[in-house]
């Protein structure tokens, strides 16, 4: 990974519609040509909504078991590749992705539904969705574009803000994306939509509800031990799900692992900053149906 010691702050570029880095749209043909299969699982996100969570509950669930070694010495971005990340020097998403030996293979996104690899939804493969509160997410965001190299440099919350709701975000803005699979979920039945607050809420029965979805049917012993894995304080102590083993990032300006709570917002939302975002987010949500809780 040394290469990435010398990555400079990308500029943000305007890419099929969205805001964008050039890491998420070098290697675009191959993103779009990706030939998913059947067994696939694809975990997408809008950045920053619970994606790496979500993506070791699922590796728990199918690998947790069969290979111990993996858990040890495999970090989670390897096991769930970003099928559209292409960074200097290191194996793109979706050569990871076309190497991976488990089946199923797990892979993760964060691009908006309509850019999403058709093949994906032709081979009916199983979609799991992580949501999280707008307020909440843009917070998180915000810290990791300041600790994250590979993303622009936010000037400061304000301006962040401000740009979070004008949708101009690396993946687009966030009330496109979270509506976007809330939509498609009403025609593609193979899609599970998930939020990150019931996640924190009762991690228990969000886990007992993929196995559902997925058809699993993993022991009530078992699930209560990932729950525990899964838990903020074990994966922020976990090397292989913390992500400290990325040099890209700035664990001394903020960690990967910051927080992990719903209501943060309270502490970086000034009052005349939430009013005005509460206005807008009534504007930018009126035409669905999709709740979010920004308390629990
Ligand atoms: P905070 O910055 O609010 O702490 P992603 O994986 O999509 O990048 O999302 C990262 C966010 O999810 C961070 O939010 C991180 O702390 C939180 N997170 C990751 N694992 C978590 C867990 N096990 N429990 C609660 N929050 C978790």
């Amino acid at each position: 990974f040394s290469s990435l010691n010398s990555i400079k702050r990308p500029e943000l570029i305007e890419f099929e519609g969205i805001s964008m880095v050039h890491f998420f749209t070098d290697n675009w043909e191959n993103v779009q040509n990706f030939q998913a299969r059947p067994d696939d699982i694809l975990i997408a996100t809008y950045p920053k909504a619970g994606t790496t969570w979500a993506s070791y509950i699922l590796d728990l669930l199918y690998f947790g078991n069969t290979a111990p070694e993996r858990q040890t010495s495999v970090p989670i971005y390897m096991r769930v590749p970003f099928i559209e990340s292409h960074f200097p020097g290191i194996p793109s998403g979706v050569a990871l992705a076309e190497k991976l030996p488990t089946k199923p293979r797990l892979i993760k996104t964060h691009l908006p539904v309509q850019l999403v690899p058709k093949s994906f939804w032709e081979q009916n493969c199983k979609v799991v969705y992580v949501a999280r509160n707008a307020k909440d997410n843009a917070v998180s965001y915000y810290h990791f574009e300041r600790m994250n190299m590979g993303q622009p440099e936010p000037v400061d919350w304000n301006n962040f803000l401000q740009m979070f709701m004008d949708g101009k975000k690396v993946f687009g803005p966030w009330y496109d994306h979270v509506c976007g699979y809330w939509e498609k979920k009403q025609t593609y039945s193979n899609l599970h939509y998930m939020f990150f607050e019931d996640m924190v809420e009762d991690t228990g029965l969000e886990v007992e509800r993929l196995c559902s979805f997925l058809g699993l049917s993993t022991p009530i012993e078992e699930r209560e031990k990932i729950t525990k894995s899964t838990h903020f304080d074990v994966m922020k102590g976990n090397k292989m799900t913390n992500y400290s083993t990325v040099p890209v990032m700035d664990f001394k300006i903020s960690p990967f692992m910051r927080k992990g709570k719903v209501g943060d917002w309270k502490t970086h939302f000034t009052v005349a900053q939430n009013e005005q975002f509460d206005e807008h987010y009534k504007q930018k949500m009126k035409n669905t149906t999709l709740q979010f809780r920004t308390v629990i």
